[in-house]
């Protein structure tokens, strides 16, 4: 006979000897069950320290999941080497949203509405014009998603759900457009209009790198290649601009508002700012020989290896895998890029050395992402860009997901408060 086991966790806390039965649901205890032990009636109860929430679950989620012992990473419970292999992101970016694999209607019909949404309002391309030439793209990027809720004032109502997908359609659609108009001014060059009638992908080729006559087409192999990158970063569970999409969000602000956050939150190099820093690493490096000299510089703590090691993942990054694969077709059309030889070794060698093992660092989805960007024409600064234009199918859906959940509130972490104790205002005179 299997004896049932309660789902529970006994806690004595031997500054008082007393006894407490918590609950276990979904493999968590509630941090607010922890209130109730408290030393005295001037205790406000216990609380956990978690900085940088290392072991602490902000929301229940269905659209992500990540094993990152076994490197596994699923969406809605699609694998995803079976996503990259097989689906488009806009497909992809309907299965987050809805929860389920459209039909051959669902996804005429979303990509129809993808389509109707693509322009940017009229005024929005002049924001640009205010930016130096030099300006940082990922800045100007940002600073234009946010600009969105000065124009759909109708994304404030949150809690209307058709008025919702309307943002998400918009956000969606329009992040390629404003990406592309970043990129086209830095490069001195007008804004080239979308057209609905090409791929996702291909209109985002088209709306960065139209030639005034008209002539450019985007090659196959890469348009296939920047759409499975879109694939491979759409969505990556509770990652630092995910949780600041929803910690924005929680404050029922418009998502265009909460996502310039997440775009602000994903500029950083220790999360999509890493693409870009790779790049500059393997340039700094500039050959294999000096490998060994750099990685001795990790080693002593002098700078980190960038596009290796992940919060959750304790084995090789399953997109990273895929990036590779995808490097590889890239370059059979662009020819090599000479920095792969670098990247290739820093790999190799960081492998087999006891620093990265013990710790279990591993090359990530970032670490060979960037030499693809940089084989299909991409200035560095646009990296983390295109990092945000995939993310975006990630954001809009834990943003629908958070706004429904009844669990959830404004986001208001605690603090343990070690300032000093109440004191005497001191007049200047006297310090
Ligand atoms: N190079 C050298 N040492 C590293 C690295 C690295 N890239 N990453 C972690 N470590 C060391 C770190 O120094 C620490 O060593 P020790 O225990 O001796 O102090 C140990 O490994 C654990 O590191 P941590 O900083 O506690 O780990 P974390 O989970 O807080 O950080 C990370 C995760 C991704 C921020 C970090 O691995 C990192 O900075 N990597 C480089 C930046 C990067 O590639 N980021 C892209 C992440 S994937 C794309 C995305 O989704 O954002």
């Amino acid at each position: 006979m299997v004896v049932k086991m309660p789902e529970t966790l006994t806690v004595t806390d031997n500054r008082t000897g007393k006894q407490y039965e918590v609950a276990i649901k979904d493999g968590a205890i509630k941090a607010t069950d922890l209130r109730q032990m408290k030393t005295g009636a001037d205790d406000a109860g216990l609380m956990t320290y978690d900085p940088a929430f290392m072991n602490t679950a902000s929301c229940k989620s269905r659209i992500t999941y990540i094993d990152g012992d076994k490197g596994i990473l699923e969406h809605r419970g699609y694998p995803i080497d079976q996503l990259a292999d097989q689906s488009t992101f806009l497909e992809t970016a309907y299965l987050l949203v809805h929860g389920e694999l459209p039909t051959a209607g669902q996804l005429g019909d979303w990509t129809g509405a993808i389509g109707r949404h693509l322009t940017v309002p009229t005024l929005l391309p002049n924001l640009f014009g205010g930016f130096q030439r030099d300006a940082h793209p990922m800045g100007m990027y940002q600073a234009a998603v946010a600009a969105l809720s000065t124009y759909y004032p109708d994304s404030k109502d949150i809690a209307t759900a058709a008025t919702r997908l309307t943002q998400v359609y918009r956000l969606i659609a329009q992040m390629p457009t404003l990406a592309a108009m970043a990129y086209r001014h830095g490069q001195g060059l007008a804004p080239v209009y979308p057209d609905a009638s090409l791929s996702f992908t291909g209109n985002f080729l088209h709306m960065l790198f139209q030639n005034e006559d008209g002539s450019y087409r985007p090659n196959p192999v890469l348009e296939r290649a920047l759409d499975v990158l879109f694939i491979l970063h759409a969505d990556h569970e509770q990652n630092c601009s995910t949780s600041a999409m929803r910690g924005i969000g929680s404050s029922h602000a418009d998502p265009f508002s909460s996502m310039a956050g997440a775009v602000g939150a994903l500029y950083g190099p220790l999360h999509g700012g890493a693409n870009e820093a790779v790049l500059r690493m393997l340039q700094e490096i500039g050959s294999v020989n000096r490998i060994p000299e750099f990685i001795t510089h990790v080693k002593n703590g002098e700078g980190r290896l960038m596009g290796f090691g992940h919060r959750v993942y304790k084995s090789y990054d399953p997109r990273a895998r895929i990036v590779k694969k995808t490097a590889d077709e890239v370059f059979a059309v662009t020819g090599m890029n000479p920095l792969l030889d670098i990247a290739v070794e820093l790999e190799r060698i960081a492998l087999q050395d006891d620093y990265f093992v013990s710790r279990k660092l591993y090359p990530n989805v970032d670490f060979y992402s960037g030499l693809i960007y940089q084989a299909m024409g991409f200035p560095t600064g646009m990296f983390p860009v295109l990092f945000a234009v995939g993310r975006t199918a990630g954001w809009a859906s834990q943003w629908l997901e958070l706004i429904v959940d009844p669990d959830q509130k404004i986001s208001r972490p605690r603090q343990l408060y070690l300032g000093s104790a109440r004191r005497d205002f001191v007049p200047m005179t006297s310090r």
